[in-house]
This record gives C-alpha cells, sequence and structure tokens, in this order.
C-alpha cells in the first residue's frame, strides 16, 4: 500500500490515525481528506503537518463530482473512512445532515473508488470505521456485542452509521469490492471535542461550570484510549481478512455517573481543590430522548486473530487525558470559541 486516503482526519480519531500513519510508515503516502466542519480541526495535526509524506485536502464527501475527480488524480491504493457526524445529540436535532453524510458520503465514496479500481480490485482496499452503537443496547449484564449481533440502531446516527455498514457489505458482495469494517466502543483521549462526555466535563470543571449527568448518570458506556482505537485499526487494516468485521473495545464499562465522579476527584487532585469540590458541579439534567442503556464490546475476534489487546488501563489513560486538556488549555479555548475554523479558513483558502 502506497497512497492511502484518510478521511475525516482532522476530526478526534481521524487525527490520531493520521499521525500514526504519517510517523510509522514513511513510505505511504497519507491524504487527509477532510471537510473542516466545526469537527474537523487541523491545529490536531500541527506537528506532522510539514511531513513529506502527509497531504490535506479540503473536501466534502458528499460531493459526488469532487470525490470521483479526486480518485481518476491520486487513484489511492487503499480507504481508511473516518468522515461522519458523530454527536448523538445533533443526530436528534438534525438526522439529515447524517443521513447526507454518513450515508450519501459512505456511497459516493464507495462509487468513486469503484469507478478508478474496477480493472483491479483485488489490490485495493476500502476499511470503513464504524461504532457499536449499530447493535442497539444491552440490558443483561452477562452480554456483550459481537460481530454477529443483530443490527438494532436506535438514534439517527446509530442508524444512520448502520446504513452505512450494510452499503459497505454490499458492495463487498455486489461488486467483489475487498472491505474492512470495524465497530469500535466509546473512544476518550487528546483532541475530543468538548461537546461529547468527557471532554465537556474536563471544560466544564476547569470553568466551574455546572456537570451536566442525562437522566440518573445511570447508562453505561465502555471506554478506550484514541491511541489504542488507532492501533488497532492500523492491525486490522494491514492484517484483516477481506470482507469481515471486528469489534474494538476496552472491556472497560462505567456508569456515566462514577465516571464523572472519577474525573472530578482526578482534576481536584492535579487542580490542587479541596477533595469533593468538583463533584459539588453535578447536575441531574433531563435525559436524553432514546438514551441507549449499556454499550459492551467483545473484542476477542481481534485478540485471538490479530493479536490486538488495548494496552491502557483507564486511570492511566484518564490521567493522560486530563494531563493532555490541562496543557493544551489554548485548544480548548480555540474550540470553544470557534477562532480556530476562521484561522485554517485563511491558511488553506485558495488551496
Ligand atoms: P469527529 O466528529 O471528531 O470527526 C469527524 C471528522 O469528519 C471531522 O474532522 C469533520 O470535519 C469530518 N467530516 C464531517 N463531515 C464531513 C464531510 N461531509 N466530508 C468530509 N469530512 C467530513 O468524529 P470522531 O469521534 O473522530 O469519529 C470518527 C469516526 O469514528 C466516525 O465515523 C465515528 O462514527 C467513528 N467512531 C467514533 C467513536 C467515538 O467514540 N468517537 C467510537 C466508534 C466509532
Ligand atoms: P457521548 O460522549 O455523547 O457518547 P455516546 O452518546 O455516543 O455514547 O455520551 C456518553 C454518555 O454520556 C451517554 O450515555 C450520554 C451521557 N452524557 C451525559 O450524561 N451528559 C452530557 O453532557 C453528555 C454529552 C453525555
Amino acid at each position: 500500500m502506497k497512497k492511502i486516503l484518510i478521511t475525516g482526519g482532522a476530526g478526534f480519531i481521524g487525527s490520531h490515525v493520521v499521525r500514526r500513519f504519517v510517523t510509522t510508515y514513511p513510505t505511504y503516502q497519507i491524504y487527509n481528506l477532510d471537510a473542516l466542519t466545526y469537527a474537523g480541526n487541523l491545529e490536531n495535526l500541527r506537528d506532522i503537518e510539514d511531513s513529506p509524506n502527509y497531504h490535506f485536502v479540503k473536501g466534502d464527501i458528499v460531493d459526488a463530482a469532487f470525490l470521483d475527480q479526486l480518485f481518476v488524480e491520486h487513484t489511492f491504493d487503499g480507504v481508511i473512512h473516518l468522515a461522519a457526524e458523530s454527536h448523538v445529540d445533533r443526530s436528534i436535532s438534525d438526522p439529515l445532515s447524517f443521513v447526507m453524510t454518513n450515508v450519501v458520503g459512505t456511497v459516493n465514496l464507495l462509487n468513486a473508488a469503484k469507478k478508478v479500481w474496477k480493472d483491479d480490485l483485488a489490490s485495493h482496499l476500502f476499511y470503513h470505521v464504524s461504532t457499536d452503537e449499530v447493535y442497539g443496547e444491552l440490558h443483561d449484564p452477562s452480554e456483550f456485542f459481537l460481530e454477529n449481533t443483530k443490527y438494532d440502531p436506535r438514534s439517527p446516527y446509530s442508524a444512520s452509521k448502520a446504513s452505512s455498514d450494510h452499503f459497505v457489505r454490499a458492495y463487498h458482495n455486489t461488486y467483489k469490492m475487498p472491505v474492512l469494517i470495524s465497530n469500535c466502543s466509546n473512544n476518550y483521549g487528546p483532541n475530543h471535542f468538548p461537546e461529547k462526555l468527557i471532554p465537556l466535563m474536563i471544560h466544564n470543571i476547569l470553568n466551574n461550570k455546572p456537570l451536566p449527568v442525562y437522566g440518573k448518570g445511570e447508562n453505561i458506556r465502555d471506554w478506550l484510549f484514541v491511541e489504542d482505537h488507532a492501533r488497532a485499526i492500523d492491525t486490522i487494516f494491514h492484517h484483516g481478512q477481506n470482507g469481515e468485521t471486528y469489534n474494538i473495545g476496552g472491556h472497560n464499562e462505567w456508569t456515566n455517573i462514577d465516571l464523572v465522579k472519577l474525573l472530578c476527584k482526578t482534576m481536584d487532585e492535579k487542580l490542587g481543590r479541596s477533595p469533593g469540590s468538583s463533584e459539588q458541579l453535578i447536575q441531574y439534567v433531563t435525559d436524553r430522548a432514546g438514551h441507549d442503556l449499556r454499550y459492551a464490546i467483545d473484542a476477542t475476534k481481534l485478540k485471538n486473530e490479530l493479536g490486538w489487546l488495548p494496552s491502557l488501563q483507564f486511570a492511566e489513560g484518564l490521567e493522560k487525558t486530563v494531563d493532555w486538556y490541562l496543557a493544551n488549555e489554548s485548544w480548548l479555548d480555540n474550540v470553544t470559541s470557534g477562532a480556530y475554523q476562521h484561522y485554517y479558513e485563511e491558511m488553506y483558502e485558495g488551496r
């Protein structure tokens, strides 16, 4: 594999994947295609942006003509597709933009790849990065999501991701497109946009703002450090079996309220605040509509077949994350003010 297109590389997970590929594989040419929506921030990649094997392309995957042209120009040996609308709360207020980017955008990419790869499909690869939320919610504590768990998406976000997964499999079955899919649990770590639980709580604790816990805080998520996800994507991209799906997860379940309390304790220690002071900021607020109760991944297939295991214990990963936010308060200020978008808009104008 020489020329790889990574979509959504300016976002949270995408930026860690781009960095990993650019630095680990200097012989690869990495193209980061990103529309730079509110969630895309090139600041995330400033440390590698001058690398000779890194290239940024600003563009929207909803624009089929643009994608067709890009694939004719570059061909690409492989695609790692992460670009998406990713926040459940936004999908509840604006489902259609999730259909456009996550469903139409994915089909546009598959079509653009199919057109230029058609005479030699077998030597190419389309890797689609998806979520465990396509499997719905769990109630029985002994149950976990497996690769063959029936799809049961329950939010507009997860419905759009499930639909994109189905299209990827349909292109594999119908057109023999070589594909891989991975479904990962909740990620956390540096560069996470502060609309999601962990970075929002860090931001609000820092600024002494209320910590909004939905419902009773009893919902459970399975958290994985983002660099472990990027490593899993690397492993699957290089060693996964054509047409297969791999679940990725941390075996690390937390109720939201326990997680927020742990964050409060960690931040009190780091900020030299008196024990228990940040916890007083917790406020129970109206529950999310259709709030999934529990997600939990069984990642045995990935472990047994490809040898991947998470590397970090949660306490260590969370501390690393908090330290990053404390050392990068200007990043947090920029994304909450939106300043980063104007800066890079000017920088990339006309490219
Ligand atoms: P993110 O919202 O942080 O980043 C998404 C990126 O995609 C942004 O850079 C954005 O500018 C770009 N983008 C959005 N619409 C686009 C479009 N129409 N054209 C081109 N670029 C566009 O998302 P994330 O949390 O990094 O998630 C990345 C992928 O991983 C998504 O596909 C998501 O479904 C999946 N995933 C996320 C998690 C998680 O916990 N965050 C877990 C499992 C899977
Ligand atoms: P989130 O980070 O949005 O990820 P997802 O919904 O994709 O799992 O939310 C994680 C959990 O935290 C989820 O159960 C909703 C809850 N939550 C809150 O309680 N308060 C908040 O302000 C946010 C953003 C999320």
